[in-house]
């Protein structure tokens, strides 16, 4: 079953030639959701914007969803995609996003964290390269407000991972760069829907996916009450920063 969500997105930017329409997401990962093979049930979801993927999906079944969809396609590579699968598909499939890489897709500001470690049968996780990824997105984004959203194969430490199965694990250092950079949705994979006993989850402002299978996301224009938040958040942030900065210059001056 193909899930679906709509949410507000915060800045009005991307809907201003869209007439009111929402920007349409199709989320995939790990598996091919079987009702999608069907063209009537493909009909249901279209049109679609963009197709994002959160890693461990065949690149097989990742092209014939973009053609089915006749849509364009980012994703991350997740644990099971290693340089030999993907070498008999690089004809037609595009090449995944370069880990911390910031896209701008469709209006929207789109980041992605592929696999941190060695993948295939005897790959690793490691909870350093995690660091480091979310260490060098932080940098990325440095001085920059726009909305955002992150794509993983795997989640942040406490939210929508396995904390009981070390391989399911969430990593702590996307923890911290979601509480970090806000982004307004995190999408990722890898833990298996029946592991796990929510899809969604919202932290502070940040709704937070587990993919695995297909989510349609609706991305709607924001109403009064999410730009009123987004204006007061901004506003903290503002002042955040100016605090900072005066502790900072205080700082250096009694040295
Ligand atoms: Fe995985």
């Amino acid at each position: 079953m193909t899930r679906r969500l709509a949410l507000e997105w915060p800045d009005p930017a991307p809907f201003r030639d869209r007439d009111g329409a929402p920007i349409r997401l199709l989320a995939v990962s790990d598996m091919l959701e079987p009702t999608l093979i069907e063209a009537r049930n493909r009909e249901a979801v279209a049109p679609v914007d963009l197709i994002v993927g959160c890693g461990d999906l065949d690149c097989d079944d990742l092209s014939f969803i973009a053609d089915g969809f006749n849509a364009p396609l980012i994703y991350v590579e997740g644990n099971h995609d290693t340089e030999e699968r993907w070498k008999k598909c690089s004809a037609f499939c595009p090449e995944a996003i370069h880990s911390t890489a910031v896209l701008h897709r469709t209006g929207l500001s789109i980041a992605g964290l592929t696999w941190p470690g060695v993948r295939g049968k005897y790959g690793n996780r490691s909870e350093r390269a995690a660091w480091n990824q979310a260490l060098r997105l932080a940098t990325r984004r440095l001085g920059k407000a726009d909305p955002m959203i992150v794509l993983s194969h795997v989640p942040p430490r406490g939210t929508g991972d396995v904390p009981t199965d070390a391989y399911h694990r969430g990593f702590e250092g996307y923890h911290w760069l979601m509480n970090r950079l806000e982004p307004t949705l995190w999408l990722h994979g890898h833990t298996p829907l029946a592991a796990a006993d929510e899809w969604k989850h919202q932290v502070g402002p940040t709704t937070v996916i587990n993919v695995t299978g297909a989510v349609v996301i609706d991305l709607l224009p924001p109403g009064p009450e999410t730009l009123a938040r987004r204006k007061r958040r901004m506003k903290q942030l503002k002042e955040e920063r100016q605090t900072d900065g005066v502790a900072a210059t205080a700082e250096a001056g009694e040295r």
